[in-house]
């Protein structure tokens, strides 16, 4: 016997983002399908978890900590005990609340714990709405390799309220706005200039301008997600900032956070790609930087061409000397070109 069969997996991923969301948690759960739901929360939040429960009508919180360190397999594996403790089963939904960090564990977990139980996204920071909550992708740590371990699954609700941001210092409340100045940059001219016009209230933390700063960002990321078959290019080119930033970021050891570097990457890649970037779009990037307060200048202690060379060709798709890189060959269009160590020198001058 030699038969085919083919699996087609439909899903819908619901995307709720707005001031005032939170009241609507229980309805948009039951509008899921969703009964029983675990909250597994970072533990600096417990006054929002509380909140979140009571809008549930009551629901049992797990506290993780709410940083890199929880995306450990030892951290899965507690979180499981706990879970079997409480009873839970392949009909409860885990709800992760939190930044990045606990939406990638909260996702991988939900995914492979009994084979996988619905999931509920509730991410509290800018860069977790504007970025790590959308497109499914999860994962935890292994030996200090980010996200060596993961899976692809889409959440059933992704569910965010601006009035959680509130109680973010400015540092990360700005680094997820970061992350759409680089997606406007490259996928989305119109968009880049309505971002422009916002910066100003956004830097002053404005409830209604991070509401529609995110809801460009959710329409920009989502559209490359969803076409992820058609639109391999335009996923890769969200890569921009990414090649020197991680560089810089791995470089700094955690003296600069991931939305500077990428802020910092994206204007050196753009110096050193030459005249494959227009003077004028360089310049307009830099003005928006600026006024979203994110640096512009990589300070001088981390601007070392010999380690960030090292550092950049541990990337993937380096080969023969060259690392492949993203940069707008216009607002709103992305083009590969290859960084290398003399175009990195001449970058950082
Ligand atoms: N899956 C993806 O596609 C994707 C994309 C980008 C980033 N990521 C991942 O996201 C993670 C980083 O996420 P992050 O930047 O949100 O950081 P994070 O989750 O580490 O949180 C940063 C800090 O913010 C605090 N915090 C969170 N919400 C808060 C709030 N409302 N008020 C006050 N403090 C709050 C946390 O306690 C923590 O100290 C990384 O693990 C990264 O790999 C994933
Ligand atoms: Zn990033």
């Amino acid at each position: 016997m030699d038969l085919r069969f083919e699996f087609v997996r439909r899903q819908t991923s619901r995307v709720v983002i707005g001031r005032g969301t939170t009241a609507q948690l229980r309805e948009r759960l039951d509008d899921a399908g969703l009964r029983g739901v675990v909250i597994v929360h970072d533990e600096a939040l417990v006054a929002l978890a509380e909140r979140v429960a009571a809008a549930l009508g009551g629901a049992s919180r797990l506290p993780v900590p709410g940083h890199e360190a929880l995306k450990d397999l030892r951290h899965v594996e507690a979180v499981v005990a706990s879970l079997r403790s409480l009873g839970a089963d392949r009909s409860t939904a885990l709800l992760g609340l939190g930044g990045g960090s606990v939406t990638d564990f909260t996702g991988f977990l939900a995914s492979i714990w009994l084979r996988g139980v619905p999931f509920v996204a509730c991410p509290t920071t800018t860069l977790a709405l504007c970025d790590a909550a959308l497109g499914g992708k999860n994962g935890v740590d292994v030996d200090g390799r980010k996200n060596e371990l993961g899976t692809i699954r889409q959440p059933e609700l992704i569910l965010g309220d601006v009035d959680w941001l509130t109680t973010l210092p400015d540092a990360l409340y700005r680094e997820g706005f970061v992350e759409v100045i680089k997606k406007a940059a490259v996928l989305d001219r119109e968009r880049f200039a309505e971002l422009e016009r916002l910066l100003p209230a956004l830097r002053a933390r404005d409830a209604s301008a991070a509401e529609a700063a995110i809801t460009m960002a959710v329409a920009m990321k989502m559209a490359v997600v969803v076409a992820d078959e058609t639109e391999r290019d335009r996923r890769r080119w969200l890569n921009f900032g990414h090649t020197i930033g991680h560089a810089l970021e791995s470089l700094a050891a955690g003296a600069l956070r991931h939305g500077e570097c990428v802020a910092l990457g994206m204007l050196a890649e753009c110096r050193a790609a030459g005249s494959s970037v227009p003077p004028g779009v360089a310049q307009s990037l830099e003005t928006a930087l600026r006024a979203i307060g994110a640096p512009t200048a990589i300070p001088r202690a981390f601007a070392r061409v010999d380690e960030l060379w090292a550092l950049a060709q541990l990337d993937k798709k380096a080969r023969h000397g060259q690392v492949p890189m993203i940069v707008p060959a216009e607002l709103g269009r992305g083009v590969e070109v290859a960084l290398t160590r003399e175009s990195l020198a001449r970058a950082l001058d």
